[in-house]
């Protein structure tokens, strides 16, 4: 069973959608390990309530990008981590965990990339009147959302549509896409 460790700085409604799918059978995977970069997140809690390890950390307290990383990377290497999953972490992935992780580290975005990349993908989108956009899951490099995709699929936005009720269409979209195209990666039906 591969051991999977979930990044996220947030809510943590896809760390949940993860954990569901866990439990539910439809993933098979072992999510070994929260590393969360806010003290208050509720992601802690629900990890917590699930049994989930979790490694909190704050930036602030390391000299660099480097160092918080490295410390992430002992934590990896203790719950033998075979991927990362990102879900909702908000900092880029420097070099020290693209190095050791490199091609098994993946990440899901709330639009169609490369369309809308960045911070409030859901907002860009709202504001630019598109009629589609969607979520994207794809691998990470050293950029900001660019990396190679693996899976995308379209919200279309109605004329009735707020921000909330757009935002709530696509996370309905996430929590089904992110564990389906995780599993379909770990069985190696995804590239
Ligand atoms: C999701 O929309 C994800 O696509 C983006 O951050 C959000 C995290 O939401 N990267 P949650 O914390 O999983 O609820």
């Amino acid at each position: 069973m591969k051991r999977i460790a979930i990044f996220a700085s947030g809510s943590g409604s896809n760390f949940q959608a993860i954990v569901d799918s866990v439990k539910a059978g439809s993933l098979q995977a072992e999510v070994s390990l929260l590393v969360c970069d806010q003290e208050q997140a509720k992601v802690i809690e629900r990890a917590n309530q699930a049994g989930v390890p979790t490694y909190v950390f704050t930036a602030k307290s390391f000299s660099s990008k480097k160092h918080y990383e490295e410390a992430i990377l002992t934590e990896l290497k203790n719950y033998e981590i075979d991927w990362l999953v990102l879900a909702g972490y908000m900092r880029l992935v420097g070099e020290t965990l693209l190095h050791a992780y490199d091609g098994r580290i993946v990440n899901i975005h709330p639009s169609l990339l490369p369309a809308f990349p960045g911070l409030d993908a859901i907002g860009q989108a709202f504001e630019a009147k598109v009629k589609i956009t969607g979520v994207t899951v794809h691998f990470v490099d050293e950029g900001m959302d660019t990396g190679p995709i693996i899976a995308q699929e379209a919200v279309r936005i109605e004329e009735h549509d707020t921000y909330e009720s757009l935002q709530a269409n696509i996370q309905k979209v996430e929590h089904d896409l992110y564990p389906k195209t995780i599993e379909a990666i770990l069985t190696g039906g995804a590239k």
